[in-house]
């Protein structure tokens, strides 16, 4: 038997797979998900939800029936389970501002190629540059909050934090994690460590819900000042891809120190497979470094291992948070 011959379709098909995020962007923009809630029993009464043309209507229902955001429901249509639960405006559940963060990085990812030949400087942190404002950073966690109030929630469900007293959270961003984490434990205070811009937002964001006597924030670049003492939990979630492995284990090894003996260490991070083949997500975050020249680069679940027992940590875990996104990975300072 002989292996087949190689065809074009497959690159072809990948060279149009940016027109798939392009129709996600733009239902969720028109509200598409919430008129097929709404009007979902024909094209006719979707285009006249929406107030747009049948024909458009006609282009998007095609468009999403083939990516499987929207499915035949009789003569009518209904969404899938996940857009309904996730990209219906007005649900509590919408999480429609983060499913369409990405859209603003849109130029910059067509600029890629360019960018691969620039010489590497390095020196830019995550993503923030001097155009980074408050105003910017209120949007970006209003987004970020929107998905990670509930994983947050999730990962309370997976750590007992029962006992602890002080969580130090690096790039905490929202506060979301300490903010559930308060919620539930009320005997915890937890101190989000982030840049000048976000404070002010995690600030609103525990204020809103109500625990900002137990959650406070302070001005902190994590991979250049020293952390405040007293802390039994440090975590830093979704900021691993955006660092290179010398600056995350220099934190691990801040977080080490400043840690309470007995005390736990969790990052919830973007971890890529150990043969650097997927996920997606976590390797396209490690790619973000050509786009915005910072120390960006993949980490596995062996490289955040070393990580964590370089630094001393005990009982050194990794497990599946949020799957294909998030892996979470665990150490113990011993007491
Ligand atoms: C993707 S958000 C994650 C927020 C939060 N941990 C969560 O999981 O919802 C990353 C956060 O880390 C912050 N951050 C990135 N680099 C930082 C640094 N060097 N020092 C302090 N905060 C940083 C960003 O400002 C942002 O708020």
């Amino acid at each position: 038997m002989t292996e087949p011959r190689p065809t074009t379709v497959r690159l072809q098909k990948m060279s149009w797979a940016f027109t798939e995020s392009a129709v996600l962007f733009g239902a969720i923009e028109v509200g598409f998900f919430t008129a097929v809630d709404r009007a979902g029993g024909s094209a006719e009464a979707i285009a006249a939800d929406l107030g747009i043309s049948l024909a458009n209507t006609q282009r998007m229902i095609v468009a999403l029936l083939t990516v499987g955001l929207i499915e035949r429901d009789g003569e009518g249509f209904r969404n899938a389970p996940d857009v309904e639960r996730f990209l219906v405006r007005d649900k509590p559940s919408y999480a429609g501002a983060w499913i369409h963060w990405f859209h603003h990085r849109w130029g910059e990812w067509g600029k890629l190629g360019q960018r691969l030949a620039d010489p590497e400087p390095g020196e830019v942190m995550g993503h923030y540059d001097d155009s980074f404002t408050v105003e910017h950073a209120r949007s970006y966690h209003q987004a970020t909050a929107s998905v990670g109030m509930g994983a947050a929630r999730k990962f309370l469900r997976e750590v007992d934090l029962l006992g602890r007293r002080k969580i130090l959270d690096l790039g905490g961003g929202s506060g979301a994690y300490s903010i559930q984490a308060a919620k539930q434990y009320p005997e915890i205070t937890a101190v989000v460590l982030d840049l000048p811009e976000v404070v002010v937002v995690a600030r609103e964001f525990a204020t809103e819900h109500e625990v900002a006597e137990r959650v406070s924030a302070e001005a902190c670049d994590f991979t250049a000042d020293p952390f405040p003492g007293g802390a039994d939990v440090i975590m830093m979630n979704s900021n691993l891809p955006m660092y290179s492995a010398e600056v995350i284990r220099s934190v691990v090894q801040k977080a080490f120190d400043a840690l309470e003996p007995g005390g736990e260490m969790h990052i919830c991070g973007e971890m890529v497979n150990e043969d650097w083949n997927g996920p997606l997500i976590p390797v396209m975050c490690a790619v973000h470094g050509a786009l915005d020249h910072s120390t960006a680069l993949p980490h596995t679940p062996s490289d955040c291992i070393g990580y964590f027992e370089d630094a001393g940590f005990r009982d050194v875990r990794v497990r599946e948070f949020i799957p294909d996104i998030l892996q979470h990975i665990s150490g113990r300072k011993p007491g």
